[in-house]
This record gives C-alpha cells, sequence and structure tokens, in this order.
C-alpha cells in the first residue's frame, strides 16, 4: 500500500515537472536577434560578449493561434516567366514631405513595412504625426503607445492641419491594432513605437528581442496581405544599432535613419536599406517650434555667413549618399598648455584628425606636434566623406598661420599616408554644387577624372601636393 502511494506520488511528481518543461524559454542577443537554446557568453552571431538575455518564448499552451506570423500555407513554386506584376510598385506619395518620397525612392510602395530609426528626442514622433497632418487625403491610422490621445492633440495643434481623415489608436496590445486596423480599413498605419507594443503570441515583455521580432514579422504579414503601407518606428541604441535587435533590419523593407545633433536644430533622414529603391538617399530637416520642415538647399545651412573673412575656416564639398553638400570646417590650433596635447573633434572621427596631423608632421614639416588642435564641423553634422580630409589640413593650417582663406574658396579631395592630395568619386557633382553657390575656386586633385564640360563661373585647379596649395593660397600677394 505505502510501495503504491509513494509510486502515485513520484508520477504526480513527474507529470508536474514535465508541465513545468514546457515553459519555452531561449536566449536572445540583445543586438543581433540571435536564438539560441542556452546561455553563451558570447554571441556566434555578431561576436558581441554578454548580450544573450533570456526569455519566455511560450508557456506551452500549445501553438498560439493568434501569431500573425505563421508561415503561408500551400504555396506552391511558380515559374518567374509567368508571374504577373505590373511594370511599377504602386506608390503613395507624402505631397507636401516631397522629400520623404525621394528618400523613398519615390513614394512608400502599398503592402511595404518601413522603419524609422532615431536616438530618443530627434523627431520621429513629430514626422510620424506630420505625415497624416499633412495629407488630408489619405486616410491613416495612427498608433501610439507612447503618449495619449490628448497628448498627441496637443502635438497636433502646435504641427497645425488637424482633419478628419486622421484616426488616433492609443494602443500597445497588437492583436487589437489588427482588428482595428482591419475595421477602419486606412490606407496608411503608423506605429510609435514598435518597442512598445506587444503580442500574446509571445510572452517576454514588450521591447524584449523575441516581442519585437514577433510584431514586426506580425505587421509585416499585415501589410502584404491587405496591401496596407506600414510605418514602424525604432528607438536606437547609444551604438546605433536600432533597438538592440538588429533583426528588425532584417525582416522590414525599408530602414531610414534618422540622425542629428538634439543640439542643434538639423536633422538628417538617411535610407539605409531600401527593397524599392536606391538606398543612400538623404533628406534635411530642420526642427522648428512648429514641426520639422524640409530643407532644400542644406549647403546654404552649412555654410555659416559671418561679414569678414576668419582664420581657421576651410569649406569643404562633401557627398553623402548621392547628395553634394558644401560644409564648412574650424579649426582652433594653439600652444598646448599642458604637457600632452590635445586633439578634439565634434562631428569628425578623432583617428583620421591624428592621422591628418601626424601626415602634416612628417610629409610637409609642419610643426605642429605640441600645439592643441580642436575641430567643428558646423551645423552640428557628422561627416565620414574622405573628401573633407583637404578642407581639414587647410584650415587646420589656417588657423595656424592666422590667414583667412578667401570664402569664395572650396576643396574637395582625400589626403593619403605620403601627404599625396587623392580624388574623390563624383567630382563633376562637387564642381556643380560649388558653383551653384557662387565659389570661385575649388582644389581638387590633379588625378581627378577631366572634367566633361567646362564651368564658366568657378577656377577648378587640380594639386598633388598640399606645398601647392598652401603657396597658392597663404603666399598669394
Ligand atoms: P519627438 O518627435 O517627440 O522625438 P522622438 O519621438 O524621436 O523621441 O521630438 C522631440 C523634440 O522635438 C522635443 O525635444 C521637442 C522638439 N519639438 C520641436 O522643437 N518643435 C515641435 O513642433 C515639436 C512637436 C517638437
Ligand atoms: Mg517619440
Amino acid at each position: 500500500m505505502l510501495f503504491t502511494n509513494i509510486t502515485i506520488l513520484r508520477y504526480i511528481c513527474l507529470g508536474k515537472i514535465i508541465v513545468m518543461a514546457k515553459v519555452k524559454k531561449a536566449f536572445f542577443c540583445n543586438n543581433c536577434g540571435y536564438e539560441s537554446p542556452k546561455w553563451l557568453g558570447q554571441c556566434p552571431s555578431c561576436g558581441q560578449w554578454n548580450t544573450m538575455v533570456e526569455e519566455v518564448i511560450s508557456r506551452g499552451e500549445g501553438p498560439s493561434s493568434k501569431s500573425y506570423a505563421a508561415p503561408g500555407i500551400n504555396a506552391k513554386p511558380q515559374k518567374l516567366s509567368e508571374i504577373e506584376a505590373s511594370g511599377n510598385e504602386e506608390r503613395i506619395s507624402f505631397g507636401s514631405l516631397g522629400e520623404l518620397d525621394r528618400v523613398l525612392g519615390g513614394g512608400m510602395v502599398k503592402g511595404s513595412l518601413v522603419l524609422v530609426g532615431g536616438e530618443p528626442g530627434i523627431g520621429k514622433s513629430t514626422l510620424s504625426l506630420q505625415i497624416p497632418l499633412s495629407n488630408p487625403n489619405l486616410k491613416t491610422l495612427y498608433v501610439s503607445g507612447e503618449e495619449s490621445a490628448r497628448q498627441i492633440k496637443m502635438r497636433a495643434e502646435r504641427l497645425g492641419g488637424i482633419h478628419d481623415g486622421c484616426y488616433i489608436l492609443p494602443e500597445t496590445s497588437l492583436d487589437n491594432i489588427i482588428d482595428q486596423a482591419k475595421a477602419i480599413k486606412p490606407e496608411l498605419i503608423i506605429i510609435d513605437s514598435i518597442q512598445t507594443i506587444f503580442s500574446t503570441a509571445v510572452e517576454s515583455s514588450a521591447g524584449s528581442v523575441s516581442q519585437v521580432k514577433e510584431c514586426a514579422v506580425s505587421l509585416l504579414r499585415f501589410a502584404k496581405e491587405t496591401n496596407t503601407p506600414v510605418i514602424i518606428i525604432g528607438h536606437i541604441t547609444k551604438d546605433g544599432t536600432i533597438a538592440g535587435p538588429k533583426v528588425l533590419e532584417h525582416i522590414v523593407d525599408v530602414v531610414l535613419q534618422f540622425e542629428g545633433d538634439t543640439r542643434h536644430s538639423f536633422r538628417i533622414l538617411r535610407s539605409i536599406k531600401n527593397r524599392f529603391g536606391a538606398s543612400a538617399e538623404l533628406a534635411v530637416y530642420e526642427m522648428t517650434g512648429t514641426g520639422l520642415r524640409e530643407v532644400l538647399n542644406p549647403s546654404e545651412m552649412f555654410i555659416s555667413t559671418h561679414e569678414e573673412t576668419l582664420s581657421g575656416s576651410a569649406v569643404a564639398a562633401m557627398l553623402d549618399g548621392t547628395r553634394p553638400f558644401l560644409i564648412e570646417v574650424q579649426a582652433l590650433v594653439s600652444t598646448a598648455a599642458y604637457g600632452t596635447p590635445q586633439r578634439s573633434a565634434t562631428g569628425f572621427d578623432v583617428r583620421r584628425l591624428n592621422m591628418l596631423l601626424a601626415v602634416l608632421e612628417k610629409r610637409v614639416g609642419f610643426k605642429i606636434g605640441a600645439k592643441d588642435v580642436f575641430l567643428n564641423i558646423a551645423g552640428g553634422i557628422k561627416v565620414a566623406d574622405p573628401a573633407c580630409d583637404l578642407a581639414i589640413i587647410m584650415s587646420i593650417l589656417s588657423s595656424n598661420f592666422d590667414v583667412a582663406i578667401s570664402q569664395k574658396y572650396t576643396f574637395a579631395a582625400e589626403v593619403g599616408l605620403s601627404g599625396e592630395i587623392r580624388p574623390v568619386s563624383q567630382i563633376e557633382r562637387r564642381i556643380a554644387e560649388a558653383e551653384k553657390l557662387g565659389f570661385e575656386r575649388i582644389y581638387i586633385s590633379s588625378y581627378s577624372q577631366k572634367e566633361e564640360k567646362q564651368h564658366k563661373k568657378i577656377k577648378v585647379i587640380r594639386a598633388s601636393s598640399i606645398p601647392q596649395i598652401v603657396r597658392d593660397i597663404f603666399q598669394e600677394d
């Protein structure tokens, strides 16, 4: 009798263990979304350390019927030649926000999923609310998991243009969002933000890797099934990846990145992935008291307009994506107050600045080893185009000699390790932009391609070494 009781007890215990074991957990990499059944110190996919976190995937009640992410049923292969497709994708245009159309490759493709990423406070919510407000003919469902309906109304009043075609849904449950979208049948859905919404198909909390992944896949599926374009907003972590799960970038059709310095008013919207057009397109916006305003001629914004010419400033003709820009580079060189000279750069890679200083010291013979060097890119933007090298070198020399460079001169060349002046891509477009803005001279590499057309208003000066340009600029008279 005792024996059977113990056996029954044991079976009950075992049964419990089996039920408990059904709670499905997994480890996800916070950085790239890699899934692993056990904890790992280093993620095998992206190589980051200490990024694996445990998440509950399901409580074991069987596969959730609520998941919209289930694979397609009974799909069959078709011959490519027999698939019917209209030549062009159907796109919706954002009217007065024409720059956004351009970044998307000519409007937003119906049924596409677009991710807009950016750091907190950069203006993602503002931009996403301006889209419905400036398009009264577009029936839009704006879902916010972060702000109440009243808060959104207050913001909309500030931005102006309230109309009947814009529906607001303060909601965080994906299931309800999809139900409401099916009922209202909007022409565009905006979700602010993907990290605040959750699906009941996954047990982990909102914002976790598995939730974000599940919600994005469900929305993608909804977008494709109903041919409704969906914009999702995603927060970016400090290191620049979109909210930990880089996995989002693989799921969506288009990734737009909203960047800029929150202390300045300029914002850049950049396309970093686009399944329907060229990536590397960008649009420039200015944050004003009444929302974001498009900047159609960015070059004029990034060149400061001081009356007299000041030493330490030079203009670079750079290219960002496919867009030529003229930006002002400012340098300050002073005798080092302490033993070790300081080098600091805002908007530019300080390692590249150190390299350029080493080139100046070693190859050109300028002694600035015992000087502090501060570099600043005007307007609070970040530059990575090597074509800025020459302008940076010239601004440093200008500050060092305390001799101003004419505001009518601009530079577009890379500087190599042996001090040589190297050609940069798309020189024609840089020259054209400088000419359009009334510059009188542009210094480029003598190895640059020969220009196809003659420039009447701008003098193109080809140089092969820094001393040659120094003679030309600082010893003119
Ligand atoms: P927001 O869109 O809330 O940023 P995000 O959603 O990316 O976190 O915008 C935040 C900043 O924008 C805030 O600091 C205030 C500023 N802002 C303006 O300057 N003008 C405006 O008209 C609005 C709506 C916001
Ligand atoms: Mg926001």
